[in-house]
């Protein structure tokens, strides 16, 4: 009797959690440990109904609770995220890095600019040059303020700097004498500077090409910064209630049949990240034009709006400026007598600008310009790299089921079933087209991507020259790249398609092969039906359960003898 009763003990140890197939559920709760879905008491002991649960619905038995449904979503959610940021971050570190590069570039021209000019003046008016350091210093820190976003009016503090050099010029150049002006005097030369304009029109074209040149360099800097204010938006992008389920449905459900290793069919990706990144789709021809914005402004910075230009040759202007006042010297000198008065005068020799003019462009050749410095340059290289990120908001949802989240090959999971293929339509981009989605309602537009489209609009309006004057040569580059969108939009067919780049590639081969998909399925159904799947862990679990049922067999087998023998 006691071999009977070891035997029934016995069967009952191997048969009791084993007959369900345990371990169908053992690699789920290996990848709920590992990926860090949640605690390991959320796991059911063994496969169960899952009548409660609300995506995953099925009639087989699940390893999945209500409670890790609730957690596969949180997982799901984080998982796509951290996708977003890792497709941005090279974006985003392109406009960070350019940033800091045109700042610290501005600074060093700032610092060139300035050398340039006090260089200039030592070589060509020693006497007053250290005098004028200040003045010049102030013009250079006005313009650096000004690149850097400042409200300051530019004509004014132009002014201000020749309202300064005035007094100098005259005590020095115009009516010079040996003990310079005393500071009444000398502030009185500086206050009638705008009615006697010693300096002709040399201040207002200076002002002029300032602010033209600061313009487009103070608009790049806004324009990146917004860049990347565009791409942390879209990194923090608020997924919907129904994208989140869907997400879970896509990436999670198979888990609760034990299959951990599926992968959603191309088709059904593209249905589903298409829904829930429909708004980030809008985006795309607001980026588009920003981008083409942007190449429009660095091919405008050359010439007078040249900042480079510009700032290291406000030596020449300062030199021009000079000449002007020492020509209408007699003038000058008549008008500030009259209001201020004689000033005390000692007899002196004047200076010599020809022979300045040839020292100062020796030593400015000698100063060579640190290498890597030049702004053309850097923003052609910035603007390349920019142009490889055109279709970047257009071409997300296929490059992460591409590159990412879908299964190349079939079978694959349909967010029901692993199948041969997916068989429902495929939807365009954008948030018209989702009206048409099975898989995600989308409900409507976002708030903050809406926002961001706004400042964008905004932008490339003020990036397209609204605020400064269109040059002759600038209309032919307009209207070059208006006919080369106009051909690239003739060729395409398909709204969302019409990238023109690698991204549409991608897209058109993928159209491709969802236009297939039904035949596919047809051919499958008649004669491949019968097949299981060939993945996954059910075959593990269904070849674990063989072994299971048969060593069962082995000890009925055994207990049986025993049972006739006695
Ligand atoms: C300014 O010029 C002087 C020579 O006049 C030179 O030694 C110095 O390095 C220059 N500074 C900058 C920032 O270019
Ligand atoms: C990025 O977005 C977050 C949250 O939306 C915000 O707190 C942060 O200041 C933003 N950073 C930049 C650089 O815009
Ligand atoms: C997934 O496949 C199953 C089995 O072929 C089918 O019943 C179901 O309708 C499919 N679901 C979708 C969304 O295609």
């Amino acid at each position: 009797m006691g071999f009977l009763w070891m035997c029934c003990v016995l069967l009952a140890v191997f048969s009791g959690p084993g007959l369900g197939g345990s371990d169908k559920c053992d690699e789920v709760r290996k990848v709920f440990q590992v990926r860090e879905i949640g605690p390991s008491q959320l796991l059911p002991p063994r496969p169960r109904p899952g009548s409660d649960l609300q995506v995953c619905t099925s009639k087989t038995l699940m390893c999945c609770t209500k409670k890790m449904e609730e957690k596969y979503q949180v997982a799901a959610r984080r998982d796509l995220q951290n996708l977003l940021q890792m497709y941005s971050n090279n974006l985003k570190t392109l406009l960070s890095r350019n940033v800091a590069a045109f700042q610290e570039t501005f600074e060093v021209l700032m610092k060139q600019g300035e050398n340039y000019t006090n260089a200039f003046l030592q070589v060509s008016y020693q006497k007053m040059a250290d005098q004028a350091a200040g003045a010049v210093g102030e013009l250079f820190t006005d313009v650096g303020l000004f690149l850097l976003g400042s409200e300051l009016d530019v004509d004014e503090f132009v002014r201000r700097f020749f309202d300064g050099l005035f007094p100098l010029v005259y005590s020095h150049l115009v009516s010079p004498g040996a003990g310079g002006l005393s500071s009444v005097y000398a502030e009185c030369v500086r206050s009638i500077s705008r009615d006697v304009r010693p300096f002709g029109a040399v201040p207002d074209l200076l002002a002029d090409q300032i602010t033209r040149s600061g313009v487009s360099g103070r608009l790049l800097l806004q324009a990146l910064h917004l860049g990347i204010e565009v791409i942390n938006t879209t990194d923090h992008l608020q997924l919907s209630r129904e994208c989140r389920r869907a997400l879970l449905k896509m990436h999670y459900c198979p888990h609760c049949q034990g299959l951990t290793e599926s992968k959603p069919c191309m088709g059904y990706c593209l249905n589903v990240m298409r829904g829930c990144l429909a708004s980030m789709a809008e985006i795309d021809p607001h980026w588009r034009e920003f981008v083409r914005s942007l190449e429009g402004l660095s091919a405008k910075m050359h010439g007078a709006q040249d900042l480079e230009q510009v700032l290291l040759g406000v030596h020449t202007m300062l030199h021009d400026a000079v000449r002007h006042a020492e020509k209408s010297g007699a003038r000058l000198s008549t008008q500030v007598q009259k209001k201020c008065g004689p000033p005390s005068r000692t007899p002196a020799q004047s200076v010599s600008i020809q022979e300045g003019s040839s020292k100062v462009s020796t030593l400015l050749k000698a100063s060579n310009r640190a290498p890597g410095v030049s702004l053309t340059v850097r923003s052609r290289e910035f603007l390349s790299s920019l142009r490889s990120y055109l279709t970047f908001y257009i071409g997300l949802p296929d490059q992460l089921c591409v590159r990412e989240l879908a299964s190349g090959d079939t079978p694959c999971w349909n967010g029901t079933d692993i199948v041969k293929s997916y068989t429902l339509r495929v939807v365009r981009n954008g948030i018209r087209a989702q009206s048409a989605n099975p898989e995600v309602k989308v409900r409507g537009e976002d708030p903050l991507i809406n926002q961001i489209i706004d400042k964008l609009k905004h932008i490339n309006q003020l990036l397209q020259g609204k605020s400064i004057p269109k040059l002759g040569s600038l209309d032919q580059i307009e209207t070059g790249s208006g006919d080369a969108e106009g051909r690239s939009s003739g060729d395409c067919d398909d709204e969302d398609d019409c990238g023109g780049s690698g991204g549409g590639e991608v897209k058109r081969r993928l159209f491709k092969v969802s236009k297939l998909s039904p035949d596919v399925t047809g051919d499958y159904k008649h004669h491949h039906y019968h097949h299981p799947p060939a993945k996954d862990s059910k075959i593990d679990s269904s070849s674990g359960s063989l072994r299971r049922t048969r060593a069962i067999w082995v000890l009925v087998l055994a207990c049986l003898h025993l049972i006739l023998d006695l």
